[in-house]
């Protein structure tokens, strides 16, 4: 058992013994001309791996969403994304900044959930015939949504209302692994169905840093631009994709583990703290407790919680907690034994 539980982000696990050997062994080039063989492997194993022609590793998550809103959306023009999505909200002034992009925001009934018909009436032209959408961002799985995952059919009636009105489908993937272990697919099987796509390394697969976008060979020609106009040529990238490497080989395999954690996390508060979750709906690895009726504040929580080494974050009422593969199940015991005590006192 770890002395602090850190449930804050599954961005905050620290690369595996062989992670950092692989680091230390890495051939390495300089990725501004393209001759990191590393890279190079791990940009081809990810290609391979989505179906799609090309990839192109990036330090962050963020910089692949940025750097796909910028290709596909004129400045002054719009994209579609679910109401509490990443890109269009953490990442809303990233994209006005870089890109002059705005967003048209659906708010999904279900959990982050969008369905083809919201999408559809989204993309339905504007009738005064100023509004142009230059393409949909749908996020799985949903992050603000609890981890909640779209299925591929699912994505596939997006996609058909996308394909239907001309307007290309991006997929921040971030923790997409975690979606296709519950769908029982390979991410192609997402992949196929969206024009683009990026999964991030650096959060449930275990990586330090990094994250991937893939697409046709044209646009990771475009995003490769971009990378070098954003500041993000970063020369010997080989040795953060030798972690990458073993994160992409090893981590998805192991994403039930996370998952079976969150869910006896959610358990255990179930019974802590009555009517604060509903431990079904904890799909992957984010948990969310409401603590609205307990007569403390997420801040308090998130303070007392801290007091007794348990670190997590706060979304409004919510206290958010993540799974990831430094938390063991003896962490999730330990952390609701925090949580009891505090309950009680
Ligand atoms: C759904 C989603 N997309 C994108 C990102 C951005 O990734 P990064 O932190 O690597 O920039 C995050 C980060 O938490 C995320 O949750």
């Amino acid at each position: 058992m770890s002395e602090r539980i850190d449930l804050r982000s599954d961005t905050v696990s620290k690369p595996s013994p062989r992670m950092r050997q692989a680091i230390a062994a890495a051939e390495v080039g300089d990725d501004w001309y393209g001759d990191d063989p590393t890279v190079n492997l791990l940009q081809d194993r990810a290609a391979e791996l989505t179906g799609k022609e090309a990839a192109i590793f990036l330090p962050t998550g963020t910089l692949c969403n940025q750097v796909a809103l910028h290709a596909y959306v004129s400045s002054g023009h719009l994209a579609v994304c679910e109401a509490s999505a990443h890109i269009g909200g953490t990442e809303v002034s990233s994209s006005a900044a870089l890109s002059g992009v705005s967003f048209r925001h659906v708010a999904a009934q279900h959990r982050g959930r969008l369905t083809g018909a919201q999408v559809a009436a989204a993309l339905a032209p504007d009738p005064y015939d100023v509004a142009v959408v230059d393409l949909v961002a749908i996020e799985n799985t949903h992050q603000v949504g609890g981890g909640s995952v779209l299925s591929v059919d699912g994505v596939a009636a997006i996609a058909a209302a996308t394909t239907a009105a001309g307007v290309p489908l991006y997929l921040d993937g971030a923790r997409i692994f975690n979606a296709c272990t519950v769908a029982g697919v390979p991410v192609a099987a997402y992949a196929r169905h969206v024009d683009a796509l990026m999964f991030c390394l650096s959060k449930g697969l275990g990586a330090p840093i990094g994250s991937v976008l893939a697409g046709d060979a044209e646009f990771i020609r475009e995003a490769r631009r971009l990378k070098i106009l954003f500041g993000a040529a970063w020369r010997q990238a080989g040795l953060m994709a030798a972690a990458g490497l073993i994160a992409l080989t090893e981590g998805p395999a192991r994403l039930h583990e996370d998952h079976a954690n969150a869910r006896a996390l959610a358990e255990g508060l179930a019974e802590v703290l009555p009517g604060s979750i509903d431990p079904a709906a904890v799909e992957t690895n984010i948990v969310f407790a409401d603590v609205a009726g307990t007569g403390r504040d997420a801040l308090q929580w998130r303070e007392l919680l801290a007091a007794e080494g348990v670190l997590v974050t706060i979304i409004g009422d919510r206290v958010r907690m993540l799974t990831h593969v430094d938390v063991t199940a003896d962490d999730v015991a330990a952390a609701l034994d925090a949580w009891r005590r505090i309950a009680k006192s």
